[in-house]
């Protein structure tokens, strides 16, 4: 049964992997003024993301493009095109991946009073190229048949011999659990567990969508079985979004972003996809029954700037 449950976890890998393309979420003619239209490369690949771009367009007059796909094809994407990108705004989930983004020179410095104001510094790039949108925790789910959840109390208690053959995790490549070692380095200057399924480690918004339904009844009754650990602190990662330095129209793109970083607005963004606002626990009520987190203060900037110290750490202990 857990197995099978794991099983619809990797929805966690397949939602990641796909490769969507959506292109024109609001019409956008060609004879439109510039000014009116903003070109959006998104990472993100969750369906109800179109709608805050709705809200900002009925609010602004401003037409988003859309195209989604995989994030590392969008910045190489974005590195090709040059000039010629149609793209102004990049939105990445992980903050390694925008913090890679910014290191390849792709986004422009943007320097807004309402971005400082609404995005902590924490969550956003001390050179104004890039600023967190959500927040995502990543959660033990533990089968309480075989695993007892109160054993589980930090990441470091994956670790324990007796969970030996229990633990289930994604591979080296993905960024997420890069992230989270990064995360742990810089708290611990130790590595973290690897292993074989009691335990599984996923972002907190997967979890929640299938606890919410979204993804059918079973699924729900298959998570509801499960405890959802908050490790105590949490390791809280980001999506986020910068302003292309070949965007043509750099006003409305930061326009956009400060929409999606707004409380108003982010608060969409966030809940819709059962993600963290930037500030609080917002009101998802499926969010609410997981209970709340504290978080362990590492900055999106340091666990980017650690990434590849958490790669090499991870190959060196046969993380596969
Ligand atoms: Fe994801």
């Amino acid at each position: 049964m857990f197995s099978r449950l794991l099983r619809n976890l990797s929805v966690e890998r397949l939602a990641c992997g796909a490769l969507i393309c959506i292109t024109g979420v609001a019409a956008a003619g060609a004879a439109q003024a510039q000014s009116n239209e903003v070109g959006v490369y998104s990472g993100r690949h969750y369906n109800t993301d179109k709608q805050l771009y709705q809200q900002f367009t009925a609010k602004t007059g401003i037409a988003v493009k859309l195209l989604e796909a995989k994030d590392d094809a969008l910045i190489e994407r974005v590195r090709n095109e040059g000039q010629n990108s149609p793209a102004d705004v990049l939105v990445l989930v992980d903050a390694a991946r925008l913090d890679k983004a910014a290191d390849l020179g792709l986004f422009r410095s943007s320097p807004s009073a309402a971005l400082m104001r609404d995005v902590p510094l924490n969550l956003r790039d001390s050179k104004g190229r890039w600023f967190g949108l959500t927040r995502r925790v990543r959660v033990a789910i533990v089968n309480p048949a075989l695993v007892n959840p109160a054993s589980i109390r930090s990441y470091a208690d994956l670790a324990q011999p007796a969970l030996k053959g229990k633990l289930c995790l994604r591979d080296r490549k993905s960024v997420y659990n890069q992230s989270l070692v990064a995360d742990q380095l810089i708290l611990r200057g130790d590595a973290v567990a690897k292993g074989q399924c009691g335990v599984g480690l996923v972002n907190s918004y997967y979890v929640a969508r299938l606890l919410s339904g979204d993804s059918g009844a079973a699924d729900r009754a298959l998570a509801s079985r499960l405890k959802v650990v908050f490790p105590d602190p949490a390791h809280v990662n980001i999506s986020g979004a910068g302003v292309l330095k070949t965007a043509r129209n750099p006003s409305a793109a930061l326009k956009l972003i400060e929409f999606l970083a707004s409380p108003t607005g982010g608060r969409g963004y966030a809940e819709a996809n059962h993600e963290y606002p930037l500030k609080g626990y917002g009101d998802n009520p499926v969010l609410k029954r997981l209970g709340s987190f504290k978080a362990d203060g590492v900055s999106a900037e340091q666990m980017g700037a650690k990434n590849q110290a958490a790669v090499r750490l991870m190959e060196a202990n046969g993380w596969q």
